[in-house]
């Protein structure tokens, strides 16, 4: 069994987007910035907020921070949307959820500019992306698409079974993949009869957030793996782990499968300043 390693497959990418970056410098174009804003103090989040700006610095997109707290209304945030929408030196914005339970995370999601949109979240971009005709693509996807890239090339006509049908993961993978010409079944935790179902697959990309969900008997010898999943459950240690979707240690019998850590979640970041690259360049024409 392969494993599939995102950390050297993003460092690929993030070296190509810091290329992109100068190279959109040297002709004269702005300098991409990435505006991140983070209501509340949700400790996985200030996790994700602090990894998306430390890797703008690492490729040379300049970072605007907009941290705000809790108690910050619906009219306060939707200011500050509008700022960043107008502000020419800000090509991406990222509101990250969960936003706090006042907050209508749609109106937010809604508002930012579809083209400054670098998560992908807009409908405007949701709608292109069901209709193939361009937009924003959603960073994790990318990311499952590129691994999948680098281990199988040509997915026309390929079995790919999706567990999960979150907006931004499950829905938006199924829509890559049938892009690609991929057969795709869309199933969920609540699907009857799953496991019969993935054992007839070339591909399960696992995005049910159901820790080690996939057992090594739901799998077909040989079939590629992208696990998504990524879960914090107690050690035997006293020490928290993170595990995936899948149960790693019954896949020997897999072609390749993405480690948890270390597979999908670098991918999400490497993308997501890709994306912000992507959009200065269309601003800059
Ligand atoms: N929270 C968890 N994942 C994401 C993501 O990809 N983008 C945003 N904005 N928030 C998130």
């Amino acid at each position: 069994m392969e494993l599939i390693d995102g950390k050297a497959l993003a460092r690929v990418v993030d070296e190509q987007t810091r290329a992109d970056v100068a190279a959109l410098v040297a002709s004269g174009g702005p300098r991409p910035g990435l505006a991140v804003v983070l209501v509340g103090d949700d400790p996985a989040s200030q996790v994700y907020v602090r990894r998306k700006i430390k890797g703008c610095e690492a490729v040379g997109i300049t970072s605007f921070e907009r941290r705000l707290p809790a108690s910050t209304t619906q009219a306060e945030l939707m200011a500050v949307i509008a700022a960043l929408n107008a502000d020419p030196q800000v090509h991406g914005i990222l509101c990250q959820v969960p936003l706090p339970p006042h907050i209508d995370q749609g109106a937010v999601l809604d508002a930012i500019r579809p083209d400054k949109d670098v998560d992908g979240f807009h409908p405007v971009n949701v709608g292109r992306l069901s209709t193939g005709t361009g937009g924003i693509v959603p960073c994790t996807p990318l990311g499952v698409m590129l691994l999948l890239d680098s281990v199988l090339p040509e997915l026309k006509g390929l079995d790919v079974v999706v567990i999960g049908k979150s907006n931004i993961v499950g829905k938006p993978i199924a829509m890559l993949l049938l892009e690609r010409e991929a057969t795709v079944t869309v199933t969920h935790i609540h699907t009857k009869g799953l496991a019969e179902i993935t054992r007839k697959a070339d591909v399960i990309v696992a995005a049910a957030g159901a820790p080690e969900l996939v057992r090594g008997y739901w799998v077909k010898p040989g079939a590629v793996i992208i696990d998504v999943g990524i879960t914090r459950v107690p050690g035997a240690n006293g020490k928290d782990r993170l595990v995936g979707d899948v149960a790693f240690a019954e896949m020997g019998h897999a072609r390749a499968v993405t480690p948890v850590p270390g597979g999908v979640g670098p991918m999400t970041i490497a993308c997501l300043l890709s994306n912000t690259v992507k959009a200065a360049c269309v601003a800059a024409g």
